[in-house]
């Protein structure tokens, strides 16, 4: 990684993307385009000697888990989000010969049994403007093969094999609907695509046939995903202590994870309706769906000592005297502000001489620009985490000055 003087040599380099994990095997199953790219996790594993376990608090698709794995060591992964804990799991299992064998069996099930579930009505999720996702005739075909799913191996649960099926069922979503991932977020094509029965029941089992020859690979680490706020590690989840964490932490670019997982999250019934979605976004640091943005007009910090340049980063929102000026200057206080508390309470956490890695992205609104990677680093000082390092990754946009930086810092007793 090249120190920050170098900005302007820097390109955008796609191998340093979620697009570089498309074809690893299990890192390609589902695309979220905030994913870190799995090169750049194994480039830190190589770097890091003495490792004894390791924490990634923002976890998202699990990528850091999976690669710790693979390499042998051991890991906790947490996230806010049930899907991707569930997802998380689902990546990081060791499956068995007979495991997949069964499966093949039940696929060839479902398929069997799809047919008698076109004609019926079928529970389809309550996803706003859902047409705009899916053709209707699409859409029948997808709550019938759900239905058919269900019946043969019941709904998405923890620690179970059949989870295996569901994660084709969600990579088939969104190869049937009009989403683009090519952007920075979740965007949509201007048509619907239309399918057929026989192309749905090819895409299904080509997805499993995909799935399950992916997990023939196993590993000897272990990773385990839970269900954690880390906002806040006084709320406690247990005593063990971390010799590194490696992760990439929401960037405070009002990027919202819940609208890029919507599909997957209503389909395999973690989201139930907007509602929850608003509420989930508002725990998230940097959440910015629904509710998420009314709240924040009445939130009042709780920590008063934060990072000294922050007030100025602050004042500069304010000034540019936009509509949404002041709500987008809140916003940017209570991402650091919940990101010093992070840092804070996650040191009961680790280990003497622990080195944490974050990959981040600055960013800017109506023109101010937030120095995320200084502000963080500033965090990190305060808080006495010493060697703090920054060193830029790649540039994020051809015309905007945004970058990704690499944070590391080393905590000392
Ligand atoms: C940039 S993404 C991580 C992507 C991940 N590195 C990957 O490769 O998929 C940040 C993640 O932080 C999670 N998150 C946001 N607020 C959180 C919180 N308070 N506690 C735990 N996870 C949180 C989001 O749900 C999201 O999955």
């Amino acid at each position: 990684m090249k120190p920050q003087y170098e900005l302007f040599n820097i390109s955008q380099r796609k191998d340093y993307t979620f697009k570089y994990n498309s074809k690893l095997g299990r890192h390609g199953w589902l695309r979220l385009t905030p994913a870190y790219s799995v090169k750049l996790v194994k480039e830190i594993i190589d770097e890091i000697s003495d490792v004894k376990f390791i924490l990634d608090p923002f976890s998202g698709t699990g990528t850091t888990g999976l690669v710790a794995a693979e390499h042998g060591f051991n890991a906790n992964i947490f996230d806010i989000n049930p899907f991707l804990v569930w997802f998380g799991n689902t990546k990081c299992k060791n499956y068995l010969f007979e495991d997949v064998e069964y499966l093949r069996h039940k696929k060839e099930q479902i398929l069997e049994l799809l047919p008698s579930y076109i004609s019926q009505h079928n529970w389809e999720p309550d996803i706003h403007n859902i047409e705009r996702w899916w053709s209707r005739d699409t859409l029948l075909i997808l709550s019938a093969l759900h239905k058919s799913i269900c019946e043969v191996i019941g709904n998405p649960q923890d620690n179970s094999t059949g989870n295996l099926l569901w994660v084709a069922f969600n990579r088939l979503i969104i190869d049937t609907s009009s989403a683009a991932f090519n952007h920075v977020s979740m965007s949509f094509h201007n048509y619907v695509k239309i399918h057929e029965l026989d192309q749905i029941r090819q895409l299904y089992s080509l997805s499993v046939d995909q799935i399950l020859s992916s997990v023939k690979v196993s590993f000897i680490g272990n990773a385990n995903a839970y269900l954690f706020d880390s906002k806040n590690f006084e709320n406690g989840f247990n005593d063990q202590r971390y010799s590194h964490v490696i992760t990439s932490p929401p960037y405070p670019n009002r990027i919202s994870y819940i609208r890029e997982l919507r599909p997957y999250m209503y389909w395999s019934k973690f989201l139930s309706n907007s509602n929850s979605a608003g509420e989930l976004d508002w725990e998230s640091i940097g959440g910015t769906w629904g509710i998420a943005t009314s709240r924040l007009k009445d939130w009042q910090p709780t920590q008063t000592e934060l990072q000294s340049g922050l007030n100025k980063i602050i004042e500069n929102i304010v000034s540019t005297d936009q509509k949404y000026s002041n709500l987008l200057a809140k916003y940017v206080l209570k991402y650091f502000h919940d990101m010093h508390i992070h840092f804070d309470t996650m040191r009961k956490h680790l280990s003497n001489n622990a080195r944490i890695y974050y990959i981040i992205g600055n960013s800017s609104f109506y023109g101010a620009a937030v120095p995320t990677h200084e502000l963080l680093a500033e965090s990190l000082h305060q808080l006495g985490y010493k060697n703090i390092q920054t060193n830029v990754i790649r540039k994020r946009n051809t015309k905007k000055q945004l970058y990704e930086y690499c944070i590391s810092a080393t905590y000392i007793k």
